[in-house]
């Protein structure tokens, strides 16, 4: 029997099969009880960020199919808010693959049910590093399929802020020397 071998690149590193972005896309719901919402009825943004960082990692954790962390979270601002009864929505999908690292845009709408109003309360981008299963480093990513013009753009974007991003964690990581 032919032995099967892994392809490589010339870094002897294996080349993992590129997946598109929709097999990734994830999304979650829930209605907004008393217990997420601050004196004036309105969700508490701490819980905003725990929801933002669960739907990112379902996309994150989906296209690398392994074990993620969250490395950074980047600006975030509400711009509408969210209030009790209504239901808060949240979308994500994986924008660029760097290395062993991903960037995972995330859109938050607030839904009235009894009206079908929906809003844009705000827009998140976290960056999740895949780790081995057993040694618990950072692992390759597979590339991703990007089909659209407009997934070519959230990824040129995405490149964008990686420069902003890495600029601030050197720069805070030299202040510390
Ligand atoms: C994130 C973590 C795995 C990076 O480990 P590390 O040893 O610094 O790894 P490296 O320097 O080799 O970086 C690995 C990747 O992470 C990326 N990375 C690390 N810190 C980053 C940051 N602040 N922002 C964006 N990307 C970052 C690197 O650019 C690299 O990506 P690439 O391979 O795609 O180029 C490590 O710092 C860690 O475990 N942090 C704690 C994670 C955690 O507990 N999160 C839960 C919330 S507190």
């Amino acid at each position: 029997m032919p032995i099967k071998r892994k392809r490589t690149d010339a870094s002897g590193e294996a080349v993992l099969k590129g997946k598109p972005i929709g097999a990734s896309r994830s999304e979650m719901a829930e209605v907004v009880l008393p217990a997420v919402t601050n004196l004036l009825g309105k969700l508490l943004g701490g819980h905003a960020m725990h929801l933002v960082d669960v739907v990112a990692a379902m996309a994150a954790s989906r296209h690398a199919n392994s074990y993620v962390v969250t490395a950074s979270v980047d600006y975030i601002d509400f711009r509408n808010p969210i209030n009790l009864g209504e239901l808060v929505i949240l979308k994500s999908q994986v924008n660029r693959v760097f290395h062993t690292s991903m960037e995972v845009g995330v859109k938050v709408f607030s839904e009235n049910a009894l009206t079908g109003e929906r809003k844009h309360a705000t827009t998140a981008y976290v960056t999740f590093v895949a780790l081995d299963a057993v040694t618990r480093k950072p692992k390759p990513v597979p590339p991703l399929i990007l089909k659209t013009a407009e997934e070519k753009r959230r990824w040129r974007e995405a490149g964008e802020r990686r420069k902003t991003r890495l600029a601030m964690r050197y720069k805070k990581q030299k202040s510390r020397d």
